[in-house]
């Protein structure tokens, strides 16, 4: 499970700012329902002030903290200073957010751009204005991509699909999202290189006979191979997870790398 501050399960458990403000005069709305996120934030600016913010979201718990928490930052903020809010931003107010949540800190940001340039009159971002569509499955631009790299030192596929969801549905964009990683990090390309390797050869050492042994193929699903760190969705009943796990991580350890270590995500 994923461990969140105190301060984002009191921003959770006490929302500050929730609903609609019915005098509102800047709204910035994004993401979308199909995508399982999606955040309307409502700014009330007097004098180039934001007085008063509140948001509508649907989201899990870090969405609600961080879109919560961002209405707190803002209130009284000029807009030029929180033109310059980012997500690290609202990530630092909470105390932190677990990797796999930073998506919801950098909707917060977004919304609260969105939210700017309606105020400012201009029109919502579009898409080919924020640079080509890399990850159609969350409609995730390349400049989305690329600010959420540069502003949280992101280094691998898997912290951009966690901060960004970009990556998270049929993996056709990995390519493309490595290769930004290789233009922005210089390395991205090597490491992702290296992780694809050992995930062939754990798919193989898999197939020798552990998938076999299992009730149905999919029972144990690879989600991600960094460094020494093989994580994985188990669809067994909860006594016959550990025991899959230790099988699981001693065949890898003796076929692949005596460092691997396999961690059960609980999705
Ligand atoms: S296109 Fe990005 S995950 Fe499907």
């Amino acid at each position: 499970m994923w461990e969140y501050t105190d301060k984002v399960k009191e921003y959770f458990v006490n929302p500050r700012n929730i609903g609609a403000l019915q005098d509102a005069n800047a709204i910035g709305e994004v993401g979308s329902l199909s995508c399982g996120d999606a955040l309307k934030l409502y700014l009330k600016i007097e004098d180039g002030v934001i007085v008063d913010a509140s948001f509508e979201t649907f989201g899990c718990a870090s969405a609600i903290a961080s879109s919560s928490a961002l209405t707190e930052m803002i209130k009284g903020m000029k807009v030029e200073d929180a033109e310059k809010v980012t997500n690290q931003d609202i990530a630092t107010f909470l105390g932190g957010l677990p990797k796999e949540k930073l998506h919801c800190s950098v909707m917060g940001a977004e919304a609260l751009e969105a939210a700017i340039r309606n105020y400012k009159g201009l029109p919502p971002i579009e898409h080919e204005e924020e640079g080509k569509i890399i990850c159609y499955c969350f409609n995730v631009s390349e400049e989305t991509i690329r600010k959420a790299i540069e502003v949280n030192n992101l280094q691998t596929l898997e912290d951009v699909i966690q901060a960004t969801k970009a990556g998270g549905g049929c993996k056709g964009c990995h390519d493309s999202i490595i290769d930004i990683l290789d233009d922005m990090n210089g390395n991205g390309r090597v490491d992702q290189r290296n992780a694809v390797q050992t995930m062939q050869k754990i798919m193989m050492a898999m197939y020798k006979g552990f998938i076999q042994s299992l009730p149905r193929q999919d029972a144990v699903e690879i989600l991600s191979v960094e460094g020494n760190i093989v994580r994985v969705n188990i669809h067994l009943p909860k006594e016959k997870k550990a025991d899959a796990l230790r099988e699981l991580e001693a065949l890898l350890q003796k076929e692949v790398d005596s460092n691997i270590v396999v961690k059960e995500v609980l999705l």
